[in-house]
């Protein structure tokens, strides 16, 4: 079982500058979120309580000011920081003593998902006992990615980025491991870009047969917001969303409230603890 998760939220957002020169990344407004609550939100779906936020070094207390604990959403959120962007891995290795003997679930704060079997994927997946899992999905442009070259239901061959095409399918940014990991995060060696790469991992799971993967069908939607067009696209699509259906993406109060780890109580909490706002006004009609 998978019980506790990883929010992978530092880099330097260099792509997005200016916007980034003040700012972290996610904690920029994805229509009316900052973008780190989708990935978080992710991890509540999966039914992941322990969660810790990896940030860049020096910016803790932005995220804070709006992620300050957990407690209003019953969980257990805290916090720790890179140094500098040395790659996804070394996220096991920060998150070492958070994660114990226990298995991890990783998520790039930078990404979206939204699809209507996806409870039930997540659910699925932290099932995990021993090796990992990646989820996939078909995407135009393969080499921006990690991608997965299926063969008879086995993968075949994973590269990072690779510039001659040998799949569609990019690795998303939502990863289950079990333990070993932290171990085998430890032996890897930086690759050309000088990053510790995520993909040498699987890499490791995959030739010893313990790496499964799930794909999301065509009706699910997977963005990510590296650039500021991919930004804009996905604050867009959850504008979209929204205002069609009156509901909210990653309400994390709400979905907190689901999963029955907070009352009414703590909802009437975050209301005074975001003021007066069009989310607290959606959060009021849980009361
Ligand atoms: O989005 C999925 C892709 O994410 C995967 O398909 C690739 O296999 C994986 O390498 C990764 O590729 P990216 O090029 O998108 O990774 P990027 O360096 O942009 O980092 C993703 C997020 O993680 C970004 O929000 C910054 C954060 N990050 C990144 C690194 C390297 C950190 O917090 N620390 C880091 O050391």
């Amino acid at each position: 079982m998978i019980k506790k998760g990883i929010i992978l939220a530092g880099g330097n957002g260099t792509r997005m500058s200016p916007l980034t020169k003040a700012v972290n990344k996610q904690l920029l407004p994805l229509y009316d979120k900052p973008l780190i609550f989708y990935s978080l939100s992710i991890l509540m779906l999966s039914k992941i309580k322990d969660v810790l936020i990896i940030v860049n070094k020096g910016q803790l207390e932005q995220y804070k000011k709006v992620l300050p604990n957990g407690k209003n959403l019953g969980m257990n959120i805290s916090y720790k920081e890179q140094e500098k962007p040395n790659g996804l891995p070394e996220a096991f290795l920060i998150g070492e003593d958070f994660i114990k003997n226990d298995n991890v679930a990783l998520i790039l704060g930078d990404n979206f998902f939204y699809a209507q079997n996806l409870t039930s994927i997540l659910i699925e997946a932290t099932k995990l006992n021993k090796g990992s899992q990646v989820i996939l999905h078909k995407v135009n442009k393969p080499e921006l990615y990690g991608v997965a070259t299926i063969r008879k239901k086995k993968i075949v061959s994973i590269r990072e980025k690779p510039k001659k095409f040998i799949s569609d399918k990019a690795i998303t940014g939502l990863y289950f491991f079990d333990n070993k990991v932290i171990k085998y995060s430890k032996k890897l060696k930086k690759s050309k870009r000088n990053e510790f790469e995520i993909t040498d991992l699987l890499k490791k799971y995959n030739k010893q047969n313990k790496l499964k993967y799930k794909e999301l069908g065509r009706g699910a939607v997977w963005l990510d917001t590296g650039s500021i067009e991919d930004f804009h696209n996905a604050s867009s699509f959850v504008s979209t969303i929204e205002n069609r259906q009156g509901i909210k993406i990653a309400c994390l109060e709400e979905i907190a409230l689901n999963n029955n780890w907070i009352s009414k109580k703590e909802i009437k909490t975050s209301i005074k603890f975001y003021g007066k706002c069009d989310y607290s006004n959606y959060l009021k009609s849980f009361l």
